[in-house]
């Protein structure tokens, strides 16, 4: 299949798609343009009335689509998924929940709190991929694609734990890549830089620091769907540029700086030291 022909999505990826976090932002969009190449869905998210909004737009592509209010952070999550989707094939899981849920300084945090950063950034993906990952392999066909962040490529302040867990999945893929590369299984770690989400602006994001590059989640989306068949990392283009994908050699200045534009970015926030 070549990057990005949307006539042979349904083939690849068909006929279900799950998509966790799929109510919102980048999640929403995912759902969307699957709908409109013809992909019935199974949308995940906690609250229900984007989950409900974002599913009847997608119904009006004429696909069938599965609301599940789950939050994935819950011991439970991968069972309620596993059985609300028993009598259906998946072949495309797009893991898209994941925005930081505890800001804090690692020291002065919640431990149990930053567990959740886990559950919700590592544990339950990596269960979801097992249980949605196999029958894949036996089918020889679908994609696994897992939204990641910039932040998991330096460290930041109040995100060591969240930081530390998008960088875990970015190996995790690649080498999931390497396994799957033979069974026509496509796997992504997309990386996004600041994008428009909703998540994002009720967290109060300053998206008008001067200079900084702002995503919008269509774009995410679309980009993202069309480098899935490449794998296994891809960075949003309009984030390319990055400072923080090319700081290998001098650590300790490359973190400061990326410090003081998130500062900004926080609207002083972070305490500045
Ligand atoms: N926005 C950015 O600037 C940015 C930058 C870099 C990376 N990213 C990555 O992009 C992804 C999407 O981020 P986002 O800004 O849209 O925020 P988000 O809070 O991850 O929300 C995205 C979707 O996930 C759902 N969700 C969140 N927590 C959930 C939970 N515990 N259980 C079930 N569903 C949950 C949300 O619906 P409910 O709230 O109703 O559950 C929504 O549909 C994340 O992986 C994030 O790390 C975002």
């Amino acid at each position: 299949m070549s990057s990005g022909d949307r006539s042979e999505w349904a083939q690849q990826y068909g006929p279900w798609a799950v998509v966790a976090g799929g109510s919102e932002g980048v999640g929403a969009e995912f759902a969307f343009q699957l709908a409109e190449a013809g992909i019935d869905l199974v949308l995940i998210a906690r609250k229900p009335d984007p989950l409900r909004e974002t599913a009847d737009r997608c119904r009006t592509r004429g696909v069938r689509v599965r609301e599940l209010e789950v939050d994935l952070t819950a011991a439970d999550a991968v069972t309620r998924i596993a059985e609300a989707t028993s009598d259906i094939e998946v072949g495309l899981l797009i893991y898209n929940a994941g925005a930081n849920t505890h800001s804090a300084e690692f020291l002065d945090g919640d431990l149990a709190a930053f567990e959740r950063v886990l559950d919700l950034n590592v544990r339950t993906p990596l269960a979801l991929i097992h249980h949605f990952g196999g029958p894949m392999r036996l089918r020889r066909r679908g994609g696994l694609l897992l939204v990641g962040s910039l932040t998991g490529y330096l460290g930041s302040a109040r995100q060591t734990v969240y930081g530390g867990a998008k960088a875990f999945t970015r190996i995790y893929a690649e080498g999931l890549w390497l396994e799957l590369r033979d069974y026509n299984v496509h796997v992504l770690e997309l990386v996004l830089g600041v994008t428009r989400t909703p998540a994002m602006a009720r967290a109060g994001l300053n998206f008008d620091v001067p200079g900084l590059r702002v995503s919008d989640p269509a774009e995410v989306a679309r980009e993202g769907l069309d480098q899935l068949s490449r794998g296994p990392v891809h960075v949003i283009s309009a984030h390319a540029d990055s400072p923080a994908l090319h700081a290998t050699a001098d650590r300790a200045n490359a973190v400061l700086a990326s410090h003081r534009l998130m500062q900004k970015l926080l609207s002083g926030g972070i305490p500045s030291r």
